[in-house]
């Protein structure tokens, strides 16, 4: 009986601590799930809402759209800001303006951080640097891409210093993880003040039309300043930077289309700078494309359009092109030839002929830095009349810009070929990726004219006197030039010196590039032993 008893007692207890424990626990995690419901709302829906009203996504939605479904792990959600000045204690919200950690895309991990203007306007707190940096240290040491999505009302007014201070903590890092891994930033909301200098530190910057500027100061100081009335949008939207600045490289209409357009960007590019990029799967098509025969016109000053010829040898709706509305007589961007990443760098005779400018020049060389960093083979398509002469070009440094293309190219050891469609003239030839400067394999259309300098203009110089006595001196000129472009204006003198390696058949073009890539897909190059070069910034 007493044995009866004790054992009834035994189990009463251990039902008793069993139920305690539970409660115990249920309470720890009805804790938990309240303090993430507190996160995920950031500063409450009443700011949400006018978030959506605008058009905006909050900072979780865009990262549950950019990356693969399920697969964002957040890193720091419950952290809260230190400050106690003008009444910031009695107002803490859980992750302090951003959302911070790492996801797939296309099943490739990449770290993200997302600034969640609902709370204090996004605005950078000592602490939201703190986690910024932290998930930035994530992305270096394991090699991954780095994805800023920016939408902040910049330095966290309450927190004066420490705030300034958090940023050059975030530039420090951007600038030490350059070429190391990708790093990717769109502006979906305001940037301003000293803020645009983390995303101009970053290799690519998108921005969304409407919703987003950038600018150093305001349009408030702009007037007490300079006395210019001018608009935010004016001074820094979306079209300011894309055309006239060139600071962003690529514009979305909305914050969905910026966010696809940021998963297709990516694809081009490795993991980190030890990697190469994935090869998509090839399937042999039709590597003799007729139509590469029917661009190049009759009469060598009628233009064309260099991305018919970029579309004709890529790989079916692979070319992204990067900066389209900035420079056009140069364009940059990436495409496949047989499923591999290929940065394609060409001049469009569309656009003032295809002139190398001091802009062109910038846009070129800091496309072919990012290739040659991060392992992207190069193609380089010329049909250059030279550079752009005068005193707007000489007095805005097309000396030093110029040869910043020059540079870059003669630096670059990913595999290089060039193709020459139509004109190489002068120093721009020796620019575009000349055999002289390191190119792999050099071809040249028959179409190409490759010389000093145009016929008309040769022949002006050097047949000046015969000219001018002729006594039909018009004719004569005419007469000149067409004997000059007879001897110079072909591809033969220089394939006759090795510095054209073949002349191709246009149609051929696709299935030349698919052999010569394929072949260099091997290549071991560096560069002297050095610190790092001086290249003309
Ligand atoms: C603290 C801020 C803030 C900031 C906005 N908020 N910016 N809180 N610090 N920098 C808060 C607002 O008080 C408001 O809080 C909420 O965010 C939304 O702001 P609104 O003004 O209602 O939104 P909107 O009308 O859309 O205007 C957005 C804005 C404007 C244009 C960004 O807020 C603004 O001009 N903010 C100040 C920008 C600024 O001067 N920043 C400092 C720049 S100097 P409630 O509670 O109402 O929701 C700088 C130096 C960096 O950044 C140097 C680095 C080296």
């Amino acid at each position: 009986m007493y044995f009866l008893i004790l054992r009834c007692l035994i189990y009463l207890d251990t039902q008793i601590i069993y139920s305690l424990k539970i409660s115990f626990l249920e309470n720890k995690i009805e804790l938990l799930e309240s303090k993430i419901a507190e996160a995920k709302l950031g500063g409450g829906q009443a700011r949400i809402d006018k978030e959506h009203k605008k058009g905006k996504l909050t900072a979780r939605e865009r990262i549950e759209i950019l990356c693969d479904p399920g697969s964002f792990e957040e890193v720091g959600m419950l952290v809260q800001h230190r400050s106690n000045d003008f009444g910031m204690e009695n107002q803490k919200f859980l992750g302090d303006g951003v959302v911070t950690g790492f996801g797939k895309i296309e099943g490739r991990a990449v770290c993200i951080f997302a600034q969640d203007f609902t709370v204090f306007g996004g605005s950078l707190s000592e602490t939201q640097a703190e986690k910024i940096c932290k998930i930035m240290d994530l992305a270096v040491k394991n090699g991954l891409p780095m994805i800023g999505l920016n939408d902040s009302g910049g330095a966290r007014i309450q927190e004066g210093v420490k705030s300034l201070g958090g940023y050059a903590d975030i530039f420090y890092r951007n600038t030490l993880a350059s070429g190391v891994i990708p790093q990717l930033s769109v502006i979906m909301g305001p940037c301003a003040g000293g803020a645009v200098y983390s995303p101009a530190l970053t290799d690519f910057i998108m921005m969304v039309e409407h919703s987003s500027y950038m600018f150093v100061t305001g349009p408030n100081v702009v007037k007490t300043v300079t006395n210019e009335e001018v608009s935010s949008e004016e001074l820094g939207g979306a079209q300011a930077h894309a055309v006239k600045s060139g600071v962003t490289h690529l514009v979305a209409h909305n914050d969905l289309e910026a966010l696809a357009k940021l998963r297709q960007l990516l694809s081009y590019m490795p993991q980190n700078w030890k990697e190469k990029t994935p090869d998509l799967p090839y399937t042999r098509d039709e590597e003799i494309r007729p139509k590469l025969n029917d661009i190049i016109p009759e009469y060598s000053s009628i233009p064309y359009d260099m991305k018919e010829v970029i579309v004709q040898i890529g790989d079916e709706n692979s070319f992204f092109e990067i900066h389209e509305d900035y420079a056009p007589n140069i364009v940059v961007g990436f495409m496949r030839i047989a499923g591999k990443s290929i940065g394609v760098v060409a001049n469009q005779p569309n656009y003032l002929a295809g002139v190398l400018d001091v802009n062109s020049s910038k846009k070129g060389a800091r496309f072919v830095r990012f290739c040659d960093a991060f392992n992207i083979p190069l193609l380089v398509l010329v049909d250059v009349p030279g550079f752009l002469p005068g005193t707007d070009q000489e007095w805005n440094a097309i000396i030093s810009n110029g040869a910043k293309l020059l540079y870059a190219l003669s630096e670059a050891t990913v595999p290089k070929i060039t193709l020459i469609t139509r004109k190489a003239y002068g120093g721009a030839y020796d620019v575009m990726n000349s055999k002289h400067i390191g190119a792999d394999i050099n071809y040249a259309w028959p179409s190409a004219e490759i010389a000093v300098m145009g016929a008309k203009g040769a022949s002006e110089i050097i047949f000046k006197n015969e000219i001018k006595q002729s006594e039909k001196p018009e004719e004569m000129a005419k007469l000149k030039e067409l004997e000059y472009a007879d001897i110079f204006a072909n591809p033969y003198k220089a394939a006759e010196r090795g510095f054209i390696d073949e002349v191709i058949l246009p149609e051929l073009t696709r299935k030349k590039l698919i052999r010569a890539f394929d072949l260099l897909s091997g290549k071991e190059a560096s560069l002297p032993k050095k610190k790092h070069g001086n290249i003309p910034l």
